[in-house]
């Protein structure tokens, strides 16, 4: 089987990472090497632009918020993910291409074009499957805040996050087959089973 970039989305707090585990359990099952990343911070330059990025003392336009995250992808579809799909290594990054239409694009409200020009001149590759991890804003800031400390995002008022809920779901409604939706705001075990159901469909497609 041909290697196969997957990644998670949805707003802040959406259960991403508490279902890495179930993702990574069933390709452990089927014997299937993969990496974990993320974005921002999937290379080593990317490091050093998530440390500016989440920092809530960082003062920067949406269009300087916008290039970084871009550069920060470009460094990391460069250093890691296609040099792994190349090798025959899946790759399962925590959040691509669809947070930058639904945080900057939505949540920023810049221009959704201008977004799609700069991902066709940057060339990045589209994921074979996407977990759009969905859940009222006002749940999801009350879960980020009983974890503690704000980062720069987190700390945006419920608008903000509404409108990138908003625009992730739209992005799901013209992308069916390749985005999922899942409910997050049901329970954890109900949840991975979800999770569990999506990966095994996508195996069997
Ligand atoms: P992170 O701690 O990884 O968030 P989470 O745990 O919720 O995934 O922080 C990444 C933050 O960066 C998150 O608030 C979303 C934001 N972001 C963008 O605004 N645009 C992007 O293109 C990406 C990749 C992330």
């Amino acid at each position: 089987m041909i290697a196969k970039f997957i990644t998670l989305e949805g707003i802040e707090g959406s259960g991403k990472t508490s279902s890495l585990k179930g993702i990574t359990d069933l390709l452990d099952k089927k014997d299937i090497s993969y990496i974990v990343t993320r974005e921002p911070g999937g290379s080593s330059i990317g490091k050093e632009l998530r440390a500016i990025l989440l920092d809530p003392d960082t003062k920067i336009s949406p269009e300087v918020e916008l290039m970084l995250m871009l550069s920060d992808r470009k460094d990391h579809v460069e250093k890691t993910i296609l040099p792994n799909l190349e090798k025959g290594n899946w790759v399962i990054s925590d959040r691509f291409m669809d947070s930058s239409f639904a945080y900057q694009g939505g949540g920023r409200q810049l221009d959704k074009n201008l977004i799609i020009s700069f991902a066709e001149y940057l060339n990045f590759p589209l994921p074979d499957l996407t977990l759009l991890f969905d859940l009222p804003a006002e749940i999801s800031l009350s879960r980020v805040m009983a974890r503690g400390k704000l980062d720069r995002f987190e700390k945006e008022e419920l608008e903000f996050h509404n409108r990138i809920r908003k625009a992730y779901l739209d992005i799901a409604i013209n992308n069916t087959d390749r985005i999922k939706v899942i409910d997050s705001s049901q329970k954890l075990e109900t949840m991975l089973n979800n999770v569990e159901k999506v990966i095994e469909d996508f195996f069997n497609e």
